[in-house]
């Protein structure tokens, strides 16, 4: 490890080692808080890491916020600012994840009234390689289903909904699956655990609309711009019936963690030949140049940040 983990923790950098709530902090025990997961991709070229949409995170992490009745003290151009400033003092030379969580701070057990508790922001950075573990992804359709609007709004990363990424994830994983695909309520397909899902068929792109109760991916609405401005495919938004993952030509998972990774079979089916698809192929290569500052015309979507020696 190149740097020392920091956090921001009640308004200040502390060392992560140091960083600790209380045992009665109500977001241990009720899930009520929104998180992000952010990525710093390391450009050793630059020496520096880009942090990847970064406002665009923050955007997302004050809309779930407001639902959550989650007062915050700080502004996005703040988030930013302490984000950039956080990354820089942990000196990392190499790929980072970025974790800010605005969570219910107050010590209180048995108050379920959101407008009467205290919230907090805290973030961390640590560094981070590839999360999925295989760059050709064999799923399983899984048996707990994405939860629907009105039960807690998919739409948002609010902590206490991850209990069923996490079911579904240990499920896929216990049974020797790298990956879970969820479907919603009504049974049509909805995304990974932690990823939004494409299929590639007759050369276009096709992904579940956020009414069906995806989760708004960055990286989604990143690969979509991509792939119509970069490469001139047409990606329509469509409700997605399980049966048509298995006649896909193509089928990829995306995601800040995830990036843009192959699925190459799906309930013990292969998709198409079981290789990865030219089109996936494609977009993969151009989101990883993309990430990592490399291509000038999306430049703007990388925040820089500088490492800086470990303590100053
Ligand atoms: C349930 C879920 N879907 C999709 C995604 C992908 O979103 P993003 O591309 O913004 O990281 C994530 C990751 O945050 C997620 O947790």
């Amino acid at each position: 490890m190149s740097g020392d983990p920091y956090a921001f923790l009640r308004g200040e950098y502390v060392p992560l080692s140091e960083a600790k709530v209380g045992i009665m902090t109500h977001a241990l025990h009720y899930g009520t808080g929104v998180f992000e997961g952010i990525r710093g991709n390391w450009n050793s070229q630059a020496g520096r890491i880009y942090i990847f949409r970064l406002r665009e995170h923050y955007e997302r992490l004050l809309q779930g916020s407001r639902l959550l009745m989650l007062d915050i003290p700080y502004s996005l151009e703040d988030l930013c600012n302490i984000t950039v400033e956080l990354v820089e003092r942990s000196g990392f030379s190499e790929d980072v994840y970025i974790r800010p969580l605005a969570y219910k701070s107050a010590e209180r057990v048995a108050n379920l009234k959101l407008h009467e508790l205290d919230s907090d922001f805290c973030l961390m950075a640590v560094p981070f390689g590839n999360y999925l573990g295989s760059d050709n992804l064999r799923c399983c359709t899984s048996s707990w289903r994405r939860v629907d609007d009105p039960m807690i709004p998919a739409r948002f990363k609010i902590s206490g909904i991850y209990v069923i990424s996490i079911l579904a994830k240990t499920e896929a994983t216990m049974a020797g699956f790298d990956e879970a695909i969820l479907l919603n309520q009504d049974g049509h397909v909805c995304e990974g655990s932690g990823e939004n899902l494409f299929l590639v068929t007759d050369g276009k792109l096709y992904t579940p609309p956020i009414e069906d109760n995806v989760l708004p991916g960055i990286t989604r609405s990143t690969v979509t711009q991509l792939a119509q401005t970069e490469l001139g495919l047409e990606v329509i938004e469509t409700r997605i019936d399980r049966s048509q993952i298995y006649i896909a030509d193509e089928c990829f998972l995306t995601g800040t963690a995830a990036h843009v990774t192959p699925v190459v079979e799906v309930d013990n089916r292969k998709v198409a030949d079981g290789g990865v698809g030219p089109i996936s192929a494609q977009i993969q290569k151009l989101y990883f140049d993309v990430v990592v500052g490399n291509v000038p015309k999306f430049l703007h979507w990388c925040t820089s940040a500088t490492p800086r020696l470990v303590g100053v």
